[in-house]
This record gives C-alpha cells, structure tokens and sequence, in this order.
C-alpha cells in the first residue's frame, strides 16, 4: 500500500495586511518546522503578499497562490498569470476554490483551462470540489463531486497527476462551523479515490492525496485525518491563527506516523 504523506494547507482568503501576513508567515515557518518531514505544508496568502511571505517563509513551507489565470500574459486586466506566480516563489496554486465557483461564478471548463495552464507551467496544483447544501439534501453528492473532478482533470495526463492534489470542501462546511462528520468526509473521499482509479489506473489512485476543507479547526483535525483517504487539509479560519494552524498539522504529521 502506498502511504501518502499528509498534505495541509492554508487559505488565508482576502485577510491579513503586509503587516499580519509577513508575522504570520514566520509563526507557520517556526512552529512547521518540525513536522515538515512528516506532512507537507503550504499557505496561500493575498496576491500583493505572496512576495514578502515568501521571504519570511523561508524553505519549508511551501508559498501557495488562491488562483491563477490561464493566460500567459496579454489584456487580461486584474488577471494574474502561472509565470508571474513562479516570478515571486510561488509552487502551488488553488483552483475550483469553493468561492470562486460560488461567489465569483466560475465553471467547470474555466478550472480546467486554468489546471491545466498552471501544471503546463510547472505549477503543483490542489483542485478543489465541492456540493451545496441543496446538492446534497437532493442526494446529488456524489455525481456533483465526480463530475467536477472528471472536468476539473480533462486532459491532464496520468503523468502530470503527482504535481495534483484533490481538495474536497463541501461547499456548506466552509466558513459555517458546520464540519462534515469524519465518516461523511471519508465517503466521499473514497469516491472520489475510486473515480480516480477508473480515470487513470489503481497507482495514480493510491498515490493522489485528497485533503478534506471545511471548518477543520484545532479540535476536530484529529478524527478527520485518522480517515483512510484523508491525507490532511485545506484550511480556512483556523489557518490564521498560528497556534491553531500548527495543532492541525500537528494532528496531520501524527496521523501519517
Ligand atoms: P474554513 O476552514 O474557514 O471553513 O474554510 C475552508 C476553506 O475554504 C479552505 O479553502
């Protein structure tokens, strides 16, 4: 079996100043700094920090970007491009994020055409799915989830798929407080895990690590990271309070041991 080191990352969302976001930055590099052979960690600040927390994230924690455009460059105002990214430090970007679906109303064939530019770029990419509350109570859950992972990986190759990371985030366990229950989590990862294997082939299922994303906090990353195929998380809240951020990948690190 293939053991898949824990993945946790952090959105900061449109919050902190330069100010917050440089001590921040540091907090997450010290207190990591010791679990960083046991679970892989990156944050996603704001665009107009990502250059000055990369500096003060010094070569542990990887430097994170909450999205990208598909372009290379060109007329594309308050757009920002996969090479720009890489310019300031940045090795993984989010995409699909909840929020962008939902609240600036991206879709599918969009998150592909911007999956597929960041990994052609060199870009780690964690592509992130997601069903509302309506979804769910119609029992949609799993044919929302497949079909934004089979679109969201249009034609990206098996061999693009180590550099892929799959963020399931319930769209009404964000921000709510409302954290999907660890066996819920756990089904839904194990669908996807398996639409992977029919997608690709049994080792590239084995091998993606699928974080789970909503209201994860201090007290609840244990249980939720004890699941099978919960290979750590995708933060939001509790991603910009250091103490809380580090007992989360604290829980990560001791799950994969
Ligand atoms: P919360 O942890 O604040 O619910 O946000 C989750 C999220 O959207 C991470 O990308």
């Amino acid at each position: 079996m293939t053991v898949r080191k824990p993945f946790v990352g952090g959105n900061w969302k449109m919050n902190t100043t330069a100010a917050t976001a440089a001590q921040l930055a540091v907090d997450v590099a010290c207190g990591c700094d010791d679990l960083l052979g046991r679970a892989d960690v990156a944050v996603f600040p704001p665009f107009p920090y990502l250059d000055t927390v990369g500096k003060h994230l010094g070569n542990g924690v990887r430097l994170g970007a909450q999205d990208l455009y598909h372009e290379a460059e060109g007329a594309f105002t308050g757009e920002v491009s996969a090479g720009m990214l890489i310019d300031v430090g940045v090795g993984v970007v989010l995409v699909g994020h909840s929020e962008r679906r939902h609240v600036i109303g991206e879709g599918d064939e969009l998150i592909n055409c911007k999956a597929r530019a960041a990994l052609g770029a060199g870009l780690d990419i964690i592509l992130c799915i997601g069903e509302t509350i309506e979804q769910r109570e119609a029992g949609q859950t799993q044919q929302v989830n497949v079909g934004q992972l089979m679109a969201g990986l249009e034609a990206v190759a098996a061999d693009q798929m180590p550099r892929v990371t799959i963020a399931y985030e319930p769209v009404w366990a964000i921000g709510t407080g409302r954290t999907a229950t660890p066996d819920d989590a756990q089904a839904v990862h194990a669908v996807i895990r398996s639409t992977l294997a029919d997608r690709y082939d049994g080792a590239v299922a084995e091998s993606t690590r699928i974080q789970y994303g909503g209201s994860v906090k201090a007290n609840n990353a244990q249980s939720l990271f004890a699941e099978p195929d919960i290979d750590g998380g995708l933060i939001g809240g509790a991603s910009l309070k250091a103490d809380d951020f580090v007992t989360i990948v604290t829980a990560a690190a001791q799950a994969s041991s």
